[in-house]
């Protein structure tokens, strides 16, 4: 009988898609996003038959922890957060390949410690495993990790062996150009790019791939997709939760660096970027280069808006300002909201102005990517009586995914008026809502060595370049032109005025 629970996509990806054996390696095992995400993403694609017959999994922490209370946490860990409930016999199978190294992530003998760990299993098994090592821990350590791997003889260039290692990294690549420029120098003094998966989980999300297959799978969107139809686009990340108890993380980041830098920029580049001429992960990642680098500098003067929360009510629940959080300084300058305008130059997009958007204690969560269109000439339907909306068309990213057009129809009756009607997709009525998460799909591809959903080097170098300069002058500026808005509503004035500058207003989504 077919099982309820598997998503009718995950048949064909295990026919066509096999990983070699592999040895998953998380540095930071006893870490927030292991728990969150990477051991339920591991127990989802066991559940889908989608791990290698030779699969394991060795957790590396600084903590002393056995193999049998790692195995305990890795199975509390799914029966919280996985979007299956733990089944005995998929977890009987990982967990018996489930094992735990201690280790100091600058401590050359831990890391032979664990080079012996893995030569074990190779034994075991009777040959080679592809070790995939996922770095999972705070940036400080991202540079002894690698230097490690690279000394300890676990990770080094591809030199032709089929089985090489690779390196998934989380963000944050950088904070700012040159700390990405060295992040990066170290990571290719270590491994060619090829090896390297540095991980936006926005990428391993289905409607964002989703937005691939509408541009490029349909013939009706390409000949509108360009200025002479298309009046602006509006990105909105928006979230209801403020930063709760990642204070101390976050002031060291704030939404442009947390948000804008990475996840923004790749709903921008997937929207606007040209059709890749073909689907291998260099031909899309060429691509989104040459799209991010037609971006002009951002004056920082006029193009952008910054704003913090101040107290208000989400869901009718009082909620703090982000000045009374916990670990935030008293007089911080880091922004909770960020707005952003900006201009494409090139052919294609010319004048016409991406709206970018992202805050934490919103009024409601939502991703959306808004393509709203020119009006039609105001010869018929204009004036009096007629209620006509912008065309607009919209991917809903999050939550309740599906793709959405507004358009102007005529309301039925005798005389002739109009209303805005919507046309509307929906994932979960369509596929049913047992949908794959992000962190699946990503561990999968770079355990099969498909770089195509990861940011390349390159990548977020382009991003930083832009936005670095823009977060110096904020540097400089202190709280001079940071704006406010309560928790729970839309956002602050200062982002209205961005888009009002423009003649245009933001879309409530
Ligand atoms: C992370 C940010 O990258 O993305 C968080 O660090 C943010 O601050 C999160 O909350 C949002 O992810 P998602 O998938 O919930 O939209």
């Amino acid at each position: 009988m077919a099982d309820p629970t598997r998503h009718p996509f995950l048949e064909d990806l295990s026919k066509h898609r096999g990983a070699p054996p592999t040895a998953v390696v998380i540095f930071g095992a006893s870490g927030d996003l292991t728990a969150r995400k990477l051991i339920p993403a591991v127990y989802n694609l066991a559940a889908d038959n989608l791990l290698p017959p030779d699969f394991h999994l060795v957790g590396y922490g600084r903590k002393e922890i056995a193999d049998a209370e790692f195995r305990t946490l890795a199975a509390d860990a799914i029966k919280e957060f996985s979007r299956r409930e733990l089944s005995d016999d998929v977890w009987g199978r990982i967990a018996e390949r489930t094992t735990y190294v201690a280790g100091g992530y600058d401590d050359p003998a831990a890391f032979d410690r664990l080079a012996e760990h893995l030569a074990r299993i190779d034994e075991q098994i009777g040959r080679e495993v592809q070790p995939l090592f996922y770095i999972s821990t705070p940036p400080s350590v991202f540079e002894p990790i690698l230097l490690n791997l690279g000394r300890s003889g676990l990770a080094q260039k591809h030199l032709g062996k089929p089985h090489h290692a690779k390196v998934i990294i989380e963000k944050p690549f950088g904070r700012d150009l040159t700390s990405a420029l060295e992040l990066n120098r170290t990571i290719t003094s270590v491994l060619e790019e090829h090896q390297v998966y540095r991980i936006d989980h926005y990428l391993g999300k289905e409607t964002v791939q989703d937005l691939l297959v509408q541009r490029f799978a349909n013939s009706i969107f390409e000949p509108l997709w360009n200025r002479n139809f298309i009046d602006n686009v509006q990105i909105t990340v928006a979230e209801e939760v403020g930063v709760g108890s990642r204070g101390g993380y976050y002031e060291q980041s704030g939404a442009l660096r947390d948000m804008i830098q990475n996840h923004t920029m790749q709903l921008v580049a997937l929207t606007a970027m040209e059709p890749p001429g073909s689907l291998d992960a260099e031909a899309i990642r060429d691509e989104k280069v040459k799209l991010l680098r037609a971006i002009q500098p951002l004056d920082p003067q006029h193009d952008v808006a910054r704003a913090q929360y101040d107290a208000g009510m989400i869901a009718g629940k009082p909620e703090k300002g982000y000045l009374q959080e916990e670990g935030i300084a008293e007089a911080s300058n880091t922004e909770t909201y960020a707005a952003i305008r900006l201009s494409i130059n090139n052919w294609r997009w010319q004048g016409v102005p991406f709206y970018l958007r992202s805050g934490k204690r919103m009024a409601r969560r939502v991703t959306e990517i808004a393509v709203q269109f020119k009006r039609p000439p105001g010869t018929l339907f204009a004036g009096g009586g007629f209620d006509l909306a912008t065309n607009t068309l919209s991917f809903q990213i999050q939550p309740d995914e599906g793709l959405s057009m507004v358009l102007n129809g005529k309301v039925p009756g005798l005389e002739t008026r109009t209303q805005p009607v919507k046309m509307s997709f929906r994932y979960s009525t369509t596929f049913g809502s047992n949908t794959p998460e992000a962190y699946e799909r990503l561990v999968l591809d770079a355990m099969i060595g498909d770089g195509t959903l990861f940011i390349r080097g390159d990548e977020a170098e382009t991003s930083w370049k832009l936005y670095t300069p823009l977060l110096e002058a904020w540097a400089e500026a202190g709280r001079v032109g940071m704006d406010s808005y309560p928790a729970g509503s839309w956002g602050p004035a200062n982002a209205d005025e961005l888009l009002d500058a423009g003649g245009h207003l933001w879309r409530k989504p």
